[in-house]
């Protein structure tokens, strides 16, 4: 089976799961995880920053980070597709108190003027604006890089706004890889930043969340209250750690797949893939024949191959370290043959 649903579908190797076996533990909880607090330290100096916390989830980073800059009743800008509005159950109102404000982009990047257009005035009965939100890469505009540039350009504006600034970066190592930005210098625009290592760099769990020392200290006890305290998570940080050292470089392999794989489907005018917005990783399908999504996501899976369908229209493939290029080529023979067939019927 050829599985292109997310890149979080990959299995720990062998060698991986080695690093995991040999791992020295201790209770997290206390502290006292030799390898969770070796990975802390590496990856906060990876990006620059004093501190950081491995936490289970993307999603549990994003929340602990937005807990950590706002309060009840403020504001959060961000893009209308990001996964912290699209995703994660209404969490900044459930666990923060405080309200999304989505905005339309074309690839992540909010249009500067309606950035601050949407920042509130300081009058009694407007929320204020106390974070502005950047995705990068953005998983729902098809693994887009958000531009350095771009990035200063918001930092600015937050900066005269008294706004703070978090980066989801979930997949920021795809982007990283590609531009070739160092991590720190991405950093330096952010207050908060989240990354995941069961992404593309293909560990099984985890994420890491990294600020200044202060915030990290407020973040252990955020992430105790939200059932996140761990406890021999060594395991865990072994194979995150391994993941960083001999799988990142490897994402420059999956933009080279995912557009192979777009090439080959695009000779078919049976889909159309924007091949300008093949970044990194993800690549978006559409769908011009006129059959049944449903129809075409089963017949996928009959012969062998797993996507993801966004809507009746659009379909999501992702690409990572267990699938190979062959697996790439056939994935876009697949698509292209069991349209033709449904056609057909
Ligand atoms: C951009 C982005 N942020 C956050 C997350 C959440 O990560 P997790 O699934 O580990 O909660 C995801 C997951 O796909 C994501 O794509």
């Amino acid at each position: 089976m050829i599985d292109l649903r997310s890149d979080t579908v990959t299995r720990p190797s062998n060698e991986m799961l080695e690093a995991m076996l040999s791992a020295k533990v201790g209770d997290d909880v206390y502290a006292e995880d030799p390898t969770s607090n070796d990975l802390q330290e590496f990856v906060a100096s990876l990006f620059g920053k004093e501190a950081a916390l491995f936490v289970p989830s993307g999603t549990m980073s994003n929340q602990i980070c937005l807990n950590l800059l706002t309060k009840p009743g403020e504001e959060i800008i961000a893009d209308a597709d990001a996964h912290i509005f699209y995703y994660e159950n209404g969490g900044p109102a459930r666990l923060s108190g405080v309200q999304v404000y989505p905005l339309k982009s074309e690839k992540g990047e909010i249009p500067l003027e309606n950035i601050k257009e949407a920042i509130r005035q300081n009058i009694y009965y407007f929320p204020r604006t106390a974070v502005i939100a950047i995705e990068n890469t953005h998983n729902r505009h098809g693994g887009t890089i958000i531009s350095l540039d771009y990035i200063k350009q918001v930092y600015e504006i937050a900066k005269e706004n008294n706004i703070s600034m978090h980066l989801d970066g979930a997949r920021l190592w795809n982007a990283h890889v590609m531009t070739k930005i160092p991590l720190s210098e991405y950093a330096k625009y952010f207050d908060t930043i989240s990354v995941c290592f069961s992404k593309g760099l293909g560990a099984p769990i985890g994420s890491m969340l990294i600020s200044n020392r202060s915030n990290i200290e407020r973040a252990w006890k955020i992430r105790k209250t939200y059932g996140g305290g761990m406890r021999q998570v060594g395991l865990l940080a072994a194979a995150a750690k391994f993941a960083i050292v001999n799988n990142l470089h490897k994402l420059v392999d999956d933009n080279k797949k995912a557009i192979a794989f777009s090439l080959l489907v695009n000779k078919s005018d049976l889909f159309k893939i924007d091949d300008s917005k093949v970044e990194t990783n993800i690549v978006m399908i559409d769908k011009n024949a006129n059959i049944s999504m449903n129809l075409l996501i089963n017949k996928l899976k009959e012969k062998g191959l797993l996507i993801s369908a966004l809507n009746e229209n659009r379909m999501r493939a992702v690409f990572h370290l267990d699938v190979s290029f062959h697996d790439a080529s056939e994935a876009a023979n697949i698509l292209v043959q069991s349209a033709k067939e449904l056609i057909e019927q």
